[in-house]
C-alpha cells in the first residue's frame, strides 16, 4: 500500500507539538504515512517552520483575503489539498471552523485533536487554558485527549480515540495542560494509524475499530 498523504492544518499561534508527533510518527514507522502539505492562516507561525524543516509544502491561504466569503476560502484550501492528492486532514491546532466545501470533499477522512474528553468541555471558545480551566472549576476528577473525525461543528464529530488524566489536587490550568499533553502526542498517531491501517468505520455518533490484521507469512 503507498503511505497515507497526510496534510494538516494549523493557525498562526500553534506550536506544532501535535503536528511534530505526527510528523515523527511517519518517520519511525509507526503511521505508514508522509506529512506533504501544512496549510497555514498566516506566515508568522511555529508549526510552519517545523513542517518546512520537515520537507513539508508548506502554503499559508489566509482566510482574511477571501472577506468573509467562506465558501471560496474552502475552495482554496480544497485545491490545495487536491493538488497533493491529500488522503488525510488533521487539524493541528487549527482554531477556526472548517469551510463547509472541505468538511463536504474530505467528509470521513478530516480529524481533529481536542485537549478534553468530549463531549464535555467542547465548543466555540473551548480551546487552550480555557478547557482546563474549565475542568478545574467544574471539579472534575478526570481530564484527557480526544481525537475525532470533523464535521461542521465545533468539536462534535465522531470520536476516535481517547485517554483520561487525572486532575491532581495542586493542578492549574497549565500543568494540567501539561499532562494532557503527553497524551495528545501518544492519540493523535495511534488515531492516524487505524486510519491508515482501514480500521475505522462511521455509524452515526460511533466510530468502530475492526482488529488489527496479523499477516502470517510462510
Ligand atoms: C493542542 O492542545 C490541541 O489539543 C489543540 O490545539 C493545541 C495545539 O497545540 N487542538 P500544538 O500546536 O500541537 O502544540
Amino acid at each position: 500500500m503507498p503511505p497515507l498523504r497526510i496534510a494538516a492544518l494549523v493557525s498562526a499561534h500553534s506550536r506544532g507539538s501535535n503536528l511534530q508527533a505526527i510528523i515523527d510518527a511517519c518517520k519511525s514507522g509507526l503511521v505508514h504515512g508522509e506529512v506533504e502539505l501544512v496549510i497555514g492562516t498566516r506566515v508568522d507561525s511555529p508549526a510552519l517552520e517545523r513542517a518546512a524543516d520537515n520537507g513539508a509544502d508548506t502554503p499559508v491561504i489566509s482566510p482574511r483575503k477571501f472577506a468573509g466569503d467562506d465558501n471560496a476560502y474552502g475552495e482554496a484550501l480544497n485545491k490545495a489539498l487536491k493538488s497533493h492528492d491529500i488522503g488525510l486532514i488533521c487539524l493541528a491546532g487549527y482554531m477556526r471552523i472548517l469551510p463547509l466545501p472541505v468538511v463536504r470533499a474530505y467528509a470521513g477522512r478530516i480529524m481533529n485533536i481536542h485537549p478534553g474528553l468530549l463531549p464535555l468541555f467542547g465548543g466555540k471558545g473551548m480551546f487552550g487554558e480555557n478547557v482546563h480551566q474549565a475542568v478545574l472549576d467544574s471539579g472534575m476528577k478526570v481530564s484527557g485527549c480526544t481525537v475525532h473525525f470533523v464535521d461542521e461543528n465545533y468539536d462534535t464529530g465522531p470520536i476516535i480515540v481517547q485517554t483520561a488524566v487525572p486532575v491532581l489536587e495542586d493542578d492549574t490550568a497549565s500543568t494540567l495542560a501539561a499532562r494532557v499533553l503527553i497524551e495528545e502526542h501518544k492519540n493523535y498517531p495511534a488515531a492516524i494509524r487505524l486510519f491508515s491501517e482501514g480500521r475505522l468505520s462511521i455509524e452515526g455518533k460511533r466510530v468502530r475499530v475492526s482488529e488489527e490484521v496479523v499477516r502470517v507469512v510462510g
